[in-house]
């Protein structure tokens, strides 16, 4: 069982049914396989929809009130944990109300999973929106194998301890048998953590009340290599087409969620700069980003999106051409994966700028895209990606010298190296590729249970019934 805030699909008022938005869900959806049940909420139209089948999977809805919405999804986990966790402490709101809605709603969870859950299924949460759930399930079905994986960061002890509720939430994790993070930085930072704040021992697993242990590993998550290789593929004409309207200048590409940890006013102004100081050619280079709106209800997006379009505007404004085009060529909308390919294929260089990023799929994405070998990618050192891909331009997204140094070197870069680069990172992408990270997770699940793995059916009933479950069932 699959377990996230999300549905692979997002629910309209009319039941029709859309990708949901973020890399998590897409990725997910590639490693489902046939029988696979996935519990998550179906987005802001779904109401109160009934399980269904889509494709192979089972999909269990679970319905957020609006007041939900506004407390757990765009209060405790949008507004208090991912500004946390990805150090932007300047956007965190400690808002008390919101925790009680937050458990709530993982209890909701943690109910719909045990509900359906076959006898000693494997159940895998996702991300920092259910933080409590490993524990709530495991305490109602103890015959459930749990593994966690945080998509996000998990910031170092100092930060994380500002949290008011730091132990319920270390507690909630290590309700699981196995918690993944993307990279080594996460795992320390959680092992320090969890040893500081419940008193866990660490050896090779992480002890608790000198019983239940639990396992702690990175597996960087990857993305679907086949699938963007062969969207590649296809991209070939409307590639072109984007590149005659473009015309010969580089062209840089940014396409991310708007959001405040993306870097994108970073990026934005050293490219600005470079146009000014007449390093980058004002009249033919072109800027294109893609930026999706996202969790648009929470005040520190708003004030993202005004900052980023304010700086787009003083861009446009000085360099607008004689042909009325613009320089910065800003969409404000989600593309799905054809368009989005073709935008990879026409580009020179992707850019990547964030200030925090547990992976940042999109880097990946390109990557497994560009079969012609071409394209640079501009990569910040603080996404989880740049421990995968050294033949990116690795850029400390704050240095915004360093930045615009990259954006020159794209411009001046000789076609052997750009393929060399490519090549070595289309090798490491198709290598861990996001079976590979699925497999990996899940092979270290299965390995850290044995004693349910090989306990008897009566061992698990007698549990089951211990947790007072199966009491008006027949065996
Ligand atoms: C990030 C998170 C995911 C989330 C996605 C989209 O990738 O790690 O958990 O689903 O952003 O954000 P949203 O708030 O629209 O679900």
């Amino acid at each position: 069982m699959v377990v996230a805030n999300r549905l692979p699909v997002e629910i309209g008022a009319d039941g029709t049914l859309s990708a949901s938005p973020g890399g998590l869900a897409s990725a997910l959806s590639s490693i489902i396989r046939p029988g696979t049940q996935w519990v998550g909420w179906g987005g802001p139209q779904s109401g109160t929809a009934a399980a269904f089948d889509y494709g192979d999977v089972r999909l269990h809805p679970v319905s957020l009130s609006a007041d939900e919405m506004s407390k757990y999804y765009d209060g405790f986990a949008n507004a208090i944990l991912w500004p946390l966790f990805h150090g932007r402490l300047r956007r965190v709101e400690l808002n008390r109300v919101w925790w009680r809605s937050y458990r709530a709603v993982n209890e909701r969870f943690a109910r719909a999973v045990t509900a359906v859950a076959p006898l000693g299924a494997t159940v895998w949460v996702h991300d920092y929106h259910l933080l409590l759930a490993p524990a709530m399930i495991r305490a109602k079905r103890p015959d459930l194998r749990v593994g966690l994986f945080l998509h996000i960061p998990f910031p170092n002890v100092q930060l994380f301890s500002m949290l008011p509720w730091r132990r319920e939430v270390i507690e909630g994790m290590l309700g699981a048998d196995l918690v993944g993070f993307q990279v080594a930085d996460d795992v320390a930072n959680f092992v320090a953590a969890a040893e500081r704040l419940v008193d866990a021992r660490a050896g090779d697993r992480l002890l608790l009340d000198g019983s239940h242990s639990v396992a702690v590993d990175a597996f960087p998550i990857s993305v679907d290599f086949a699938q963007w290789d062969a969207l590649g593929h296809r991209a070939t004409d409307e590639a072109r087409a984007i590149r005659e309207e473009l015309g010969d200048g580089t062209v840089f590409l940014g396409i991310d969620r708007l959001d405040y940890t993306k870097g994108i006013s970073q990026r934005l102004q050293a490219f600005g700069e470079l146009i000014n100081e007449g390093r980058l050619d004002a009249t033919s280079c072109t800027f294109a980003q893609v930026a999706v709106p996202s969790r648009s209800d929470v005040v520190a997006y708003q004030d993202e999106r005004s900052e980023v379009e304010a700086l787009i505007d003083a861009v446009n404004v000085r360099h607008r051409r004689d042909d009325g085009s613009l320089p910065i060529r800003y969409m404000a909308t989600s593309l799905d994966e054809v368009a989005m390919t073709a935008w990879f294929r026409a580009a020179d260089a992707l850019v990547v700028t964030s200030l925090a990023d547990g992976m940042n799929l999109v880097a990946k994405e390109f990557v497994a895209a560009r079969s012609d070998l071409g394209g640079v990618l501009v990569l910040s050192e603080f996404a989880g990606a740049a421990q995968d891909l050294e033949g990116a331009l690795i850029v400390n997204p704050y240095d915004i010298e360093a930045v615009k140094r990259a954006f020159v070197a794209v411009t001046e870069m000789p076609p052997a190296e750009r393929t060399s680069r490519m090549t070595s990172m289309r090798a490491a992408v198709e290598r861990h590729d996001v079976h590979h990270w699925a497999r990996s997770f899940l092979e270290r699940l299965d390995s850290v249970t044995p004693a349910r793995g090989r306990g008897g059916l009566a061992d698990k009933l007698a549990a089951i019934r211990r947790a007072g479950r199966l009491h008006d069932r027949k065996e």
